[in-house]
């Protein structure tokens, strides 16, 4: 586990932008598992500058996101669909049908999941795996618990986690109870990861990072992965 302070969210995006960019490079047909939240905004914004100086294409690039509230239709403004479309996907040539997220909205939670899981595994598994985290240490939506959850999974969010991301909604009761999220096997078996933290999460790396392995720090598995690179702007 490698980690990386950078002191400036600027370098933190263009490091983990410039992974990107190699892998793209090496394996134009990469699986990218992909992250919200503001830690990977600038991520984004640099892969699209890159695009439009024709340094980079995501043409024959596949994408998998790592979560996605439940109830919130993919055209509502805070599902993590639409922040995808808006910080990337509208913005460079992947093809629209080669980007996954979880349906937020589909009719069983259940196999929901299930066939999230699966088109992971069809597609081969994650080339590159981009994270962010929680104050709490989530990952994903895999929030503090007694045992690690091992595949896609329905999870009901903590009331801080709630709290955290209502900063983004117009009222905290317009925050879903609840999200479907790779599970900490689906985020592990990726090839390689990279984390994200910004400002305010010293202490969650810091846990996640030297702290014991355990579920009440869901980042702390990453310790046992044999390729995690985490970049911090602290
Ligand atoms: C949400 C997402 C996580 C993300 C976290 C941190 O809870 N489900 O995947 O890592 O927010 O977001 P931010 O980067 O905005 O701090």
């Amino acid at each position: 586990m490698k980690v990386i302070n950078t002191n400036s969210y600027d370098k933190m995006s263009l490091m983990a932008a410039e992974a990107i960019k190699q892998q793209l490079t090496m394996k134009p047909d990469s699986i990218l598992g992909l992250a919200t939240g503001s830690s990977p905004i600038g991520c984004y914004a640099k892969l699209v500058e890159w695009y439009n100086e024709k340094q980079i294409s995501f043409k024959h690039a596949k994408t998998v996101n790592l979560d996605e509230y439940w109830g919130l239709a993919p055209e509502n403004n805070q599902s993590y669909r639409f922040f995808m479309e808006k910080h990337l996907f509208n913005l460079v040539d992947i093809n629209p049908e080669n980007t996954n997220l979880p349906n937020g909205l589909a009719d069983d939670y259940d196999q929901e999941c299930a066939r999230y899981e699966a088109l992971i595994d069809s597609l081969g598994g994650m080339d590159l795996l981009i994270l962010g985290i929680g104050h709490n240490g989530h990952i994903g939506f895999n929030e503090p618990d007694t045992c690690f959850h091992n595949i896609v999974h329905r999870e009901k969010l903590k009331d801080s986690t709630i709290k955290a991301n209502s900063r983004l909604f117009d009222n905290i009761e317009d925050v879903p109870t609840h999200a479907i999220t790779m599970g900490i096997g689906t985020i592990m078996r990726a090839n390689k990861i990279i984390l994200l933290a910004g400002e305010g999460k010293e202490e969650a790396i810091h846990k996640a990072t030297t702290g014991p392995i355990s579920a009440v720090v869901p980042a702390s598995v990453l310790q046992l992965h044999r390729n995690v690179t985490i970049i911090t702007s602290f």
